[in-house]
């Protein structure tokens, strides 16, 4: 279940349903692609992660989802101008069925939109009400087992937490006296815990992050996740930076840009929302170059961060990156990385990925914070007082082991001096 049937919600159902017939590949997709080694590297055993893992089928989904605006998912992905008419009109009618609930929307945490297909009620806490009734009704009318929520929505202005997110029983008086602290997000983040529902923001914003809900997730069992999906332009950060630090190459200073004409663009063109995204944006190389550590190597660097909202790239984000680095005896060096992508079409599969795992994990007994999905986040959460794992080979390791662990298998340490014994 999607709150926000944007970009990339529509382009993740439209590849689930062209994968279905057989129309498309979901290229980028872990759960669909990838294998996993077992055992030692001379046993040959590296199955399909999607015959290792007890993973919902495609076949089985059902997808739905809240939007402020009234459109159904083949309007809303038209309208987002990602998939070209080959691919959105075989499943045009399959698409058009799926059409969003109104959504919760208190206009001040997304200034850019005028929300006209949105719930009313006296309070946030009956509109928590009504987004678990929605949850309910979803199920039940669809014949569904299981749900997962992932936000899919607009990031919202960035805020801290604050007294009415330290405990479970100050969020819920927050919410009968509609607190201003309480986003939208954090609406539906609450109605999926107590739906028993995991759940997982997909953007930058304080969604589910905050110790009443780590406290509610652990009460009812339910598996949380977040933050951001790590996508296009952090993505290729959390590759380069940790191989530039292997090889103690210093780093100096790393500018990135990008532009974007998306609505996502529009909306992060408000100050507010490009906060939340711009430190979501920034940590990772902090955490990954341990100035701390290596002052000489790290200690300068200045990182710095734009995003341009440019109508006319639509969907088609342009980064640029330009790193200062410096090597032996201190001779300097350029990098310059100039990634042509497409935002939801490296979206979509972290968003079908994160749903099918969740519900795995919540299945195998996990709850609270699933930081071995860091993996897929920009900002990845943490038990509190964890620093975030940013490289994202130690995050693609941890997930793999975690599977591993899961199934009973063995650890993957890779030492291997037992091919030398
Ligand atoms: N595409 C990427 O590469 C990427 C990467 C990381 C994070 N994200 C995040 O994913 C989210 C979705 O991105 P997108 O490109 O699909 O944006 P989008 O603007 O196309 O879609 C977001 C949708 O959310 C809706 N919405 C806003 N507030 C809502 C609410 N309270 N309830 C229900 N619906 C609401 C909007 O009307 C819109 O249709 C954004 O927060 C974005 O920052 C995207």
């Amino acid at each position: 279940m999607l709150p926000g049937l944007g970009a990339v919600a529509t382009t993740t159902i439209a590849g689930v349903l062209l994968a279905r017939r057989g129309l498309g590949t979901l290229f980028g997709s872990v759960t669909q692609l990838d294998t996993i080694r077992l055992g030692k590297r001379t046993d040959n055993r590296t199955p399909p992660i999607r015959a290792f893992l007890p993973l919902a089928s495609l076949d089985d989904l059902v997808f739905g989802g809240w939007d402020i605006f009234p459109e159904d998912a083949h309007e809303a992905a038209l309208h987002a101008k990602v998939l070209e008419h080959q691919h959105l009109d075989p499943i045009r009618d399959e698409l058009a069925r799926v059409r969003p609930m109104r959504g919760v929307f208190y206009p001040e945490y997304v200034k850019r939109l005028v929300g006209t297909h949105v719930k009313s009620g006296p309070s946030k806490a009956a509109m928590v009400e009504q987004l678990r009734e929605d949850v309910r009704s979803f199920v039940r009318d669809n014949g569904c087992a299981r749900a997962v929520g992932v936000w899919c929505g607009s990031t919202e202005v960035h805020s801290s937490p604050s007294a009415v997110h330290a405990s479970i029983g100050a969020f819920e008086e927050g919410l009968a006296k509609s607190d201003p602290h309480i986003s939208n997000a954090q609406m539906y983040a609450w109605a999926f815990l107590k739906e028993r529902v995991p759940f997982v923001n997909g953007a930058p914003h304080l969604g589910v992050d905050f110790p009443a809900a780590e406290l509610l997730a652990r009460e009812t069992g339910v598996a949380i996740a977040g933050k951001d999906f790590k996508t296009g332009q952090t993505l290729l950060k959390t590759v380069i930076a940790p191989g530039l630090k292997a090889r103690m190459l210093g780093v100096r200073g790393w500018f990135s840009t990008n532009i974007l004409g998306n609505r996502d663009g529009e909306v992060l063109d408000d100050p507010g929302s490009f906060r939340s995204k711009e430190i979501s944006k920034k940590g990772a190389l902090d955490y990954i170059f341990k100035p701390q550590e290596h002052q000489d190597l790290y200690g300068d660097l200045f990182h710095k961060v734009r995003i341009e909202y440019y109508p006319p790239r639509g969907d088609a984000k342009e980064g640029w990156d330009n790193i200062d680095l410096f090597g032996w005896l201190g001779y300097p060096m350029q990098l310059k990385i100039n990634f042509l992508c497409r935002d939801s079409i490296l979206a979509a599969p972290v968003v079908l990925d994160l749903a099918l795992l969740m519900d795995v994990a919540q299945r195998a007994g996990f709850s609270g914070t699933q930081e071995w999905l860091s993996f897929y986040f920009k900002s990845p959460m943490t038990a509190p007082g964890l620093y975030p794992e940013h490289d994202l080979f130690i995050q693609l390791m941890k997930m793999k082991n975690t599977m591993r662990w899961m199934m009973g298998q063995e650890l993957i340490t890779h030492l291997g001096n037992e091919y030398y014994d």
